[in-house]
């Protein structure tokens, strides 16, 4: 089957960030380049400090490269101007582990407020219109008046994603978009991610340090692991796989500096095989539908 053109690409990325004696450098994000297709739900793992969210952060330019390129619907977003890099960030969307919303707003206001920042001229009518779109998504057009603090925290994650919808993105980023919840609501949220991806097409980019959740939800994970992509796996269902790449990364893993060691991940699988990094690609998902802008 033939390669389709990848809708993320970096190329040569790295990330520096001053050490915290501010003598030199610490490399967050080593000289790492990664395709992710259109459509596709991609994972990225690894210990504490491997450089997970830097990583995702790079993806819309909040951690701006200090070599190397970032891809995203054929754009180059380093060699854009700040306003063609605002519009291109209206089309990625992101979530937090802590949801980050306005404690202040209300959950309709939430949602409204990267309509109110990034397309100024629409009408109020359009924004409620299109806030309660994206809270039937998630199905909490019945939380519209409530404020954050009156929502559990599966709620609250779900009105981070319709947040993160409003502009109608072709990619979302999510930063351990489950690591505060419970099990139960860990499910019912990557439920809506997955038929997010599934009915809108929107690209997901997913860091956690939840095998199950990278199980789950993934069809591609990579292992990162001292900055870099030490395995790029297509997933099986059994996700024997999973384990033991975590483990040949976890036995890699440098320390990266006295202060800040890399806490291996607990794996199942104590043996892992010998050999390459096994790099595969999933083929056949759909590309995004097109979205007409609000
Ligand atoms: N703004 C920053 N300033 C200085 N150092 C940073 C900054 N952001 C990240 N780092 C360092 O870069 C390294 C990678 O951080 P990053 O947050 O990407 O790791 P991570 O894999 O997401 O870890 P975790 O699983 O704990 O969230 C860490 O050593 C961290 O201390
Ligand atoms: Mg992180």
């Amino acid at each position: 089957m033939a390669e389709l053109t990848p809708f993320i690409r970096l190329e040569s990325v790295s990330k520096r960030f001053p050490n915290g004696d501010r003598r030199g450098t610490f490399t967050a994000v080593d000289d790492v380049s990664l395709d992710i297709r259109a459509g596709e739900r991609f994972g990225i793992i690894g210990s504490s400090g491997a450089g997970k969210s830097s990583l995702l952060r790079l993806i819309n330019l909040l951690e701006k490269p200090d070599a190397g390129s970032v891809h995203v619907g054929g754009k180059d977003l380093t060699r854009l101007s700040r306003e063609e890099l605002r519009t291109a960030r209206s089309g990625i969307g992101m979530i937090f582990q802590q949801f980050n919303l306005l404690q202040n707003a209300t959950v309709h206001d939430n949602v409204a407020f990267p309509l109110t920042l990034r397309r100024p001229r629409l009408s109020r009518s359009r924004i409620d219109a299109r806030v309660e779109e994206c809270l039937a998504e998630v199905g909490l057009t019945d939380k519209l008046a409530s404020y954050p603090a009156r929502l559990s925290g599966g709620q609250k994650q779900r009105v981070a994603i319709a947040r993160a919808l409003a502009t109608r993105p072709a990619v979302m980023l999510c930063d351990e978009p489950t690591s505060a919840l419970d099990s139960e609501t860990t499910r019912s949220v990557l439920a809506i991610l997955a038929d997010i991806n599934r009915r809108l097409g929107v690209t997901l980019v997913v860091v956690t340090h939840e095998l199950a959740v990278a199980r789950t939800l993934c069809e591609r994970v990579a292992v990162m692991a001292g900055g870099r992509i030490v395995e790029d796996i297509a997933l099986d269902h059994s996700g024997d796989r999973l384990d033991t790449a975590i483990a040949r990364a976890n036995r890699r893993e440098v320390p990266v500096t006295a202060a800040v060691r890399p806490v291996p991940f607990a794996v199942r699988a104590a043996a892992a095989p010998t050999g390459p990094a096994q790099r595969r690609r999933v083929g056949g998902l759909p590309l995004p539908r097109k979205t007409a802008h609000v």
